[in-house]
């Protein structure tokens, strides 16, 4: 970091944004294999966040590689930048009063790790999108499992690449035969009893 900066404090603090939002600012981090729902569940939970008034952003693996990280590629030392990046630029979102959700494999547990030490306690939120390699495979929504298998991608995650399971997730969501419908239900539920959101009126 270069010498000879100071920080200047906003007077328009997150707590004040948040009290206007109506909603506590959080980062929802997203990690799972490639294939394993991570960008579904992100956008579909974003909807619905949405349409009850809370302000979000969803940072998506293959949108950010396309501009901020273009200049990345797959291996360790690249995705830890990626990683590095991203979490960052969510740290500002989440200041800026917003629930930030990000969808990247994030597949090495120190540079999730490196990333919750970013954040207070309690505003990491890491979200284990649980699906057997199995599965993502025969999903292959991309084409990416068979190319790897092929040979033709280097470094695929799962395949050529290592994906260390988080230890201890604060949430942990199966999408393994369910319906997204049913896995966005489960995070909402979860969101409502961390105090993030309010509690629905049935
Ligand atoms: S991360 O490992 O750095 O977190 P990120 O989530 O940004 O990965 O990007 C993953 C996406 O890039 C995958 O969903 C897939 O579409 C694409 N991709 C291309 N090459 C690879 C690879 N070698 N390993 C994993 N994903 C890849």
């Amino acid at each position: 970091m270069s010498k000879n900066l100071v920080w200047h404090n906003a007077t328009v603090t997150r707590e004040r944004r948040e009290k206007m939002n109506k909603h506590r600012a959080k980062l929802l981090w997203f990690t799972g294999l490639s294939g394993s729902g991570k960008s579904t569940l992100a956008h579909a939970l974003e909807e619905e966040l949405h349409q009850r008034g809370c302000r979000t952003y969803v940072f998506d693996g293959d949108n950010v590689r396309h501009g901020l990280c273009r200049d990345l590629g797959f291996s360790v030392a690249d995705r830890s930048e990626n990683i590095r990046r991203i979490s960052e630029m969510a740290k500002l979102f989440v200041d800026a009063g917003v629930i930030a959700l990000t969808a990247f494999i994030s597949p090495i547990r120190e540079d999730r790790e490196r990333a919750r030490g970013l954040f207070p306690h309690g505003d990491f939120i890491e979200v284990f999108v649980h699906c057997p390699l199995e599965v993502c495979e025969s999903r292959d929504v991309k084409g990416l499992y068979k190319k790897a298998r092929a040979g033709e991608i280097a470094n695929f995650t799962g395949i050529s690449s290592p994906y260390e399971p988080p230890d201890k997730p604060e949430i942990t969501i199966d999408t393994n035969q369910r319906s997204v419908e049913a896995c966005v239900d489960e995070m909402i539920d979860a969101l409502e009893q961390r105090g993030v959101i309010p509690t629905r009126v049935v």
